[in-house]
């Protein structure tokens, strides 16, 4: 656990970065609510609501949910009590729309985002990993065939949940949700770069060597 005050922590970085790997690493650890909006969908379409309806229709595309429904569903998530320490976001925002809203919500209540850890990886990297990746269908942890396989294959390790591919992790539909991060997430790194927020990890080395780089980040930039 670190300083007393509630953090909020992005994790930024392309389809595959390591996002969601680093989130389950590092979370608990910094005593932080892991808030993943992908997953939320994910939770969403499994219940067959009707806004894991929508959110599918965009998914299997490899297109953004609209940002009306993303940062209504996001705002929701991170008033919730377990969120009293603090927050990791992860593939939360992903418009610049949707960090406008959120900083003009945490404002409201006196509150900001600390600071955006960017995850950089090379593309061609992103999709090796994209393709190799096998998650559990019950508590959505992310293996890989190569890096980082289940001891029993086919389970999770953490429930034992069954291991699925993501329908979007498709060759085709991987290169688009690249597409789209190039030419509507990028343009985060600037604004949170003007910010003073933006710290950049790189995210080609070892799973564990990124999480400890994260967490020095952060250790650095609001203390221990
Ligand atoms: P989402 O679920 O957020 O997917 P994403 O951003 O495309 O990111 P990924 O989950 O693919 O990558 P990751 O960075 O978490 O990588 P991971 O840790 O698994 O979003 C899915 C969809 O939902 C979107 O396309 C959109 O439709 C919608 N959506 C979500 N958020 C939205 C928003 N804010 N607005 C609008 N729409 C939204 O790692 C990948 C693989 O690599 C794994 O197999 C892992 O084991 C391996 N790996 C990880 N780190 C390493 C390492 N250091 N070395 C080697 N292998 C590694
Ligand atoms: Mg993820
Ligand atoms: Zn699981």
């Amino acid at each position: 656990m670190i300083s007393g005050e509630q953090l909020y922590v992005i994790l930024l970085g392309a389809p595959g970065a390591g996002k969601g790997t680093q989130a389950a690493l590092i979370s608990q650890r910094l005593g932080l609510a892991h808030i993943a909006s992908g997953d939320l969908f994910r939770q969403e379409q499994a219940s067959g609501s009707e806004l894991g309806k929508v959110a599918k229709s965009y998914m299997e595309k490899g297109l953004l949910v609209p940002d009306e429904v993303t940062v209504k569903m996001i705002l929701g998530r991170i008033a919730a009590p377990d969120c009293a320490q603090g927050v990791l976001l992860d593939g939360f925002p992903r418009t610049l729309e949707q960090a406008k809203a959120l900083d003009e919500a945490l404002a409201e209540e006196g509150k900001r985002i600390n600071m955006v850890l960017y995850i950089k990886v090379s593309n061609e990297e992103l999709l090796r990993r994209l393709s190799g990746r096998w998650i559990c269908r019950n508590c959505q942890a992310p293996y890989n065939i190569v890096e980082l396989p289940s001891k029993v294959p086919g389970k999770c390790d953490a429930c034992g949940g069954e291991l699925y591919q993501r329908p979007d992790d498709t060759a085709e539909t991987a290169r688009k949700r690249l597409d789209v991060y190039f030419t509507q997430t990028m343009p985060l790194i600037e604004y949170y770069t003007k910010a003073g927020k933006l710290v950049e990890i790189d995210g080609e080395k070892g799973i564990e060597e990124v999480g400890e780089e994260l967490v020095a980040a952060i250790e650095v930039r609001v203390g221990k």
